[in-house]
């Protein structure tokens, strides 16, 4: 099974997301996520053998971390795999730690871990043309309290993500 840690917008926020999407859209071009898909990840595991299901949820029963706001305020553009995205200015410590934590956690049980330093985002477009200019949506604010365990699915070549599993974030 396919697997990553998220931090997953509800519903509105999604939906406010997306129509960040589609402003970015008008203005470089590319594939637009839907809403409901809208997610940051915050630690990719790509495969991973069924068995070792419980041992990833055994991992983020041990994370004791608090709730955080994220201000999502600012839109990126990889020019490597021409991926828009909406990010922030300013990680917050909480989140910093939280990511780093999961890692750290993840690579001591042995799973394979991202090595790069943590760069919270949200992807809004995939194979943008180019980078988007004068696009500067209102901020929003993102109360995150939990994490979630969400599966990758293919299927007749359309990709879907299942939530799993939630742990709740302390308030
Ligand atoms: P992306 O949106 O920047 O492509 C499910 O595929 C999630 O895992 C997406 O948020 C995706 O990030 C991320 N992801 C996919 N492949 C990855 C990789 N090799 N390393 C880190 N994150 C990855």
């Amino acid at each position: 099974m396919r697997l990553f840690f998220a931090l997953w917008p509800d519903p509105v926020l999604q939906s406010e997301l997306a129509a960040w999407g589609r402003l970015c859209h008008a203005a470089c071009g590319g594939r637009v996520q839907q809403a409901d898909k809208l997610h940051a990840t915050l630690a990719f595991l790509g495969e991973i053998e069924v068995d070792r299901y419980a041992a990833l949820c055994s991992i983020a029963d041990t994370i004791r971390a608090p709730a955080f706001e994220l201000t999502l305020n600012r839109i990126g553009y990889w020019r490597h795999n021409r991926i828009v995205y909406a990010a922030v200015t300013e990680t917050p410590r909480a989140l910093t730690e939280l990511a780093h934590s999961l890692a750290v956690r993840l690579a001591a049980a042995g799973f394979r871990t991202e090595q790069r330093d943590y760069v919270p985002h949200v992807t809004l477009l995939r194979d943008a043309r180019r980078a988007p200019v004068d696009v500067n949506p209102a901020p929003l604010s993102w109360r995150v309290g939990a994490l979630t365990l969400v599966e990758t699915l293919r299927r007749e070549q359309k990709l879907r993500y299942q939530k799993l599993q939630c742990w709740t974030l302390a308030d």
